[in-house]
């Protein structure tokens, strides 16, 4: 197998750089390929664009400053490395993956014999061999024969990134033995975590049934909530009771499912097989429509109060993360919003909603809705209850997340409440 010296990874947002930097450490020569100009300048001004602490040090490092750099556009190089995004097309509920698409497009006139292209965005099962291998073919050059694919699905988590990208197990899943042998290669220079070959659609398959299987037992969570609510029975309680039984483990209900994966995952898998996917399809119906439930709670708290001023804390899409992507308290606030509500909205994490203190928020308001708790608001909350209450004009405070399980390390903590 040939030395491999220069490694470009497409698409340095989230997944791309830490892996770019960590690559960099580990003594390769690593190009950053972004298409957003600002995202290529700040990387090669030294400066983190992703809130990542321990990334950020190691991005300081003079072996990673000399062997990282950026560019809009790719070069030839051993290996490439994709990993851009896959969001899905709301219309269609499939993955959009025309990004990936351009991603490879875009290395085809730079491949070479020899060389090995991993997919770590997350695709549909059969992308791989369907989709990719034919489209990187267009450059002459045989898959399996002269060139290697892989597909080597990312299980990060936002917020402990270094932690998770150095010490999870990961799946590598080649077109055949020798491009699971070369991609293994490549990540065991920094991934302590075990290693577990497989083949492409296995592995396509893996990383959508991880995020699935915590979409679907939310959604259990929140639909025993719904019942618990309509006996009157505490759900909290009740949980807590039944996962005393040595053999269940029921997760927190919630506002509903955010961020990157778990509310986009499961579709892809229905993509592919729609009959045999209707638990998964009723999981995710179910866990889009609590926001809409938790919006109705909050109405309904509020229908003695004229003209409600209503904070909001919490607007990430979990608890204890800066992450707003497709956050469930956003679209509880748009809802409100969309009602003619006043609605304001703060979070000591998310950029851009920041704030002094919870007290000086409240005062004048009329409604407090603790959507998203981080430690620092559940901490502010529970200290200053008092005082806080004084400072508003209806001493109406609404807080739904109480944490069931603390989830072992690396478990996404449920992003939920009641
Ligand atoms: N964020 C996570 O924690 C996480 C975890 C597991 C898997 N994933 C998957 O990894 C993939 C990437 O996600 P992300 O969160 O890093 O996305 P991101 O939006 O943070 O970053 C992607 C980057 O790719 C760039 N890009 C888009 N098209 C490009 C192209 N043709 N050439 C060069 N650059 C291009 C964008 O400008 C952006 O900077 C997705 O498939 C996602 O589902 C993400």
């Amino acid at each position: 197998m040939a030395v491999v010296k220069k490694i470009v990874v497409i698409g340095t947002g989230y997944v791309g750089l830490p892996l770019a930097v960590m690559l960099a450490r580990s003594g390769y020569e690593v190009i950053g390929v972004d298409i957003e100009e600002g995202v290529v300048e700040s990387i090669n001004r030294g400066v983190l664009h992703i809130a990542e602490e321990e990334i950020a040090r190691i991005f300081q490092e003079d072996e990673v400053k000399k062997n990282l750099h950026a560019q809009n556009s790719p070069c030839p190089a051993d290996v490439f490395i994709i990993s851009v995004p896959t969001p899905l097309d709301q219309k269609k509920r499939i993955a959009d993956i025309s990004q990936v698409i351009s991603a490879v497009e875009s290395i085809s006139p730079h491949l070479r014999p020899g060389n090995l292209v991993i997919i770590e965005s997350t695709v549909p099962p059969l992308t791989c061999r369907a989709t990719i291998a034919p489209l990187i073919e267009k450059s002459g050059l045989k898959v399996s024969q002269n060139l290697f694919l892989c597909h080597c699905p990312e299980r990060i988590l936002p917020g402990d990134v270094f932690f998770e990208i150095v010490h999870n197990d990961r799946i590598i899943g080649g077109l055949d033995e020798k491009a699971s042998q070369m991609a293994k290669e490549i990540y065991a220079s920094f991934v302590k975590g075990r290693f577990y070959l497989t083949d492409d659609v296995t592995a396509e398959l893996v990383k959508l049934m991880e995020n699935t299987y915590r979409d679907v037992n939310i959604a259990l969570a929140n639909e025993f909530a719904a019942v618990a609510e309509g006996l009157g029975v505490d759900i909290m309680q009740a949980i807590e009771l039944a996962n005393k039984h040595p053999r269940v483990d029921i997760l927190s209900p919630g506002i509903g499912t955010g961020g990157h994966c778990i509310p986009v995952d499961p579709w892809f898998i229905k993509q592919v097989d729609p009959v045999n996917s209707r638990l998964i399809q009723t999981a995710r119906l179910i866990n889009d429509e609590v926001p809409y439930k938790i919006a109705a709670k909050i109405r309904r708290a509020l229908r003695d109060i004229k003209e409600p001023r209503i904070v909001v804390l919490g607007v990430t899409y979990k608890p204890d993360t800066y992450d707003v992507r497709n956050s469930p308290a956003i679209r509880i606030i748009e809802l409100l919003r969309d009602d003619g509500y006043q609605v304001e909205a703060y979070d000591p994490l998310a950029e851009g909603y920041h704030y002094s203190s919870i007290k000086d928020l409240a005062k004048g308001a009329d409604c407090l809705v603790a959507l998203v708790e981080h430690q620092i608001i559940k901490k502010e909350l529970e200290e200053n209850m008092a005082e806080i209450k004084k400072v508003m004009r209806h001493p109406l405070i609404l807080r739904f997340y109480h944490k069931v399980d603390e989830g072992k390390r690396g478990a996404e903590p449920d992003s939920g409440l009641v």
